[in-house]
């Protein structure tokens, strides 16, 4: 599904990723774990076609095709998705909006609004949620929720989730993580960064990563989340 080839990562000639590579395959679930500052969110931005990071090494493929010249929106219509770790708002522009403009699948009208409210309900969006711009005065944990509901909108093949933990409250994690179980089946990838061996335990990764400096430095399975919680990443 994803393969990273080699990429050096640079923002403002700063070199963030170092000779990084990483293949996630059909099926398979990725977790990285990393102190902060390690590159995590940069690397799921350079995935995704962040123009404000650059490329200047290696390359990136997805579904064995080089994307590395591919826009952001054109990485998305492939089947990337990314749910940002601080979800931005996009003022003056409604939920409901930015919904019916990101799903391309030509739905009719009838069957778009009834997908739209029964994802809202199952996410627990607030009832005023599609006449709201969208991310605009929602609570950190309503703005976490709202990525899953645009996944859900868009059904992607690769899902990138930075920190989607983080700032829900224990009910909310418990929907988000369910979705996410629910939502992933044989045809589709998952990388998930995430600080917390509970996220892990609940998702039960193929594999889990260390990435420290820019580079993955320790691969294993959920036992690696648990020693992390309990010793820390060390100096080294
Ligand atoms: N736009 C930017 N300008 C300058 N430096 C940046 C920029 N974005 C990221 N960096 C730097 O790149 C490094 C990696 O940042 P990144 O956000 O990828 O870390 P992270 O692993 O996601 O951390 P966290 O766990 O805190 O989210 C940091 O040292 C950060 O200061
Ligand atoms: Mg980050």
């Amino acid at each position: 599904m994803l393969k990273l080839k080699n990429i050096n990562v640079q923002i403002d000639n700063k070199l963030i990723l170092n000779n990084f590579n990483l293949k996630i395959n059909k099926g398979e679930i990725h977790v990285i774990m990393g102190p902060n500052g390690a590159g995590k969110s940069t690397l799921s931005s350079v995935i995704m076609g962040n123009p404000g990071v650059s490329l200047t090494k290696g390359d990136i493929l997805f579904e064995d095709v080089s994307i590395k010249k591919n826009s952001v929106d054109q990485r998305a219509k492939k089947g990337i998705f990314l749910a940002f770790q601080y979800p931005p708002q996009l003022e003056g522009i409604t939920n409901l909006q930015f919904l019916k403009a990101i799903i391309h699948k030509k739905l009719p009208l009838f069957e778009l609004y009834q997908k739209i409210e029964n994802e809202k309900k199952i996410l627990k969006m607030p009832d005023d949620y599609l006449r709201r711009e969208v991310n605009t005065n929602f609570s950190g944990g309503e703005k976490k929720r709202n990525e899953i509901m645009q996944m859900k909108m868009l059904n992607p093949k690769l899902i990138i989730l930075d920190e989607i933990d983080s700032g829900l409250d224990v009910d909310s994690l418990k929907l988000v993580m369910q979705e996410i179980k629910k939502y992933f089946n044989r045809e589709v990838s998952i990388l998930i960064i995430t600080h917390y061996s509970k996220v892990v335990k609940y998702l039960k990764p193929d594999y889990v990563h260390i990435m420290k400096n820019g580079q993955l430095v320790k691969t294993g399975d959920i036992s690696l989340a648990e020693q992390i919680e309990e010793f820390g990443y060390g100096d080294n």
